[in-house]
């Protein structure tokens, strides 16, 4: 069966509170890593419906503090599915409290892989990218499962050929 990235959209939104910040009063880094995990996870629950597990945290870019009191959404979608594992992107958006507009503070890359009751990897529908966005992440995400091989130590560099094309 196959499915598009839209199927697996999550959008959690919620405020930033005293006890999840630091000392300058901008939301702390682990608690927004929990909630991109949390939305990735529904996303890759979608997408497989299946029971999913974080793989990897492939990138995190903390591009812009979250101050105490802004209201955060976590927009989470499948990017590509593999065998098993998916590349799940995550935009983070903050609302401008008088205007309501939004502007995106971060973003990262999960993997999650589908497995059974045992936590053993089963196969997952395959994924259609439809817009131009959606097309660019599809199209480089077999780099970036490449590259998160190789630094885990489960892919040999000289078989990351994907990625190697980068640098050619
Ligand atoms: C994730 C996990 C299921 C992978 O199991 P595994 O025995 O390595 O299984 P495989 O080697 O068959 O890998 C399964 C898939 O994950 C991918 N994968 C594994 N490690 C990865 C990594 N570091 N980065 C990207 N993809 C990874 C593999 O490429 C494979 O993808 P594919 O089937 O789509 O081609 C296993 O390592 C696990 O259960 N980890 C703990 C998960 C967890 O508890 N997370 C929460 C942490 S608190």
């Amino acid at each position: 069966m196959n499915k598009y990235p839209e199927d697996s959209k999550t959008t959690l939104t919620d405020l930033v509170l005293p006890s999840e910040t630091n000392p300058l009063n901008n939301l702390f880094g682990g608690e927004l890593l929990a909630r991109m995990d949390r939305a990735a996870s529904i996303a890759a629950r979608r997408h497989s419906r299946r029971i999913v597990v974080t793989a990897s945290v492939n990138h995190v870019a903390f591009n812009k503090s979250v101050p105490l009191g802004s209201v955060v959404t976590v927009e989470a979608k499948v990017s590509r599915a593999f065998k098993t594992s998916m590349e799940i992107v995550i935009d983070v958006w903050i609302e401008d409290r008088e205007s309501g507009r939004r502007s995106k503070a971060n973003e990262a890359i999960y993997t999650f892989v589908a497995v059974d009751d045992v936590g053993h990897p089963v196969p997952i529908p395959e994924i259609t990218p439809q817009t131009d966005l959606e097309k660019e992440r599809y199209n480089a995400a077999l780099r970036r499962k490449q590259l998160s091989l190789v630094l885990a130590g489960k892919m040999k560099a000289k078989d990351a050929t994907e990625l190697k094309a980068l640098f050619e």
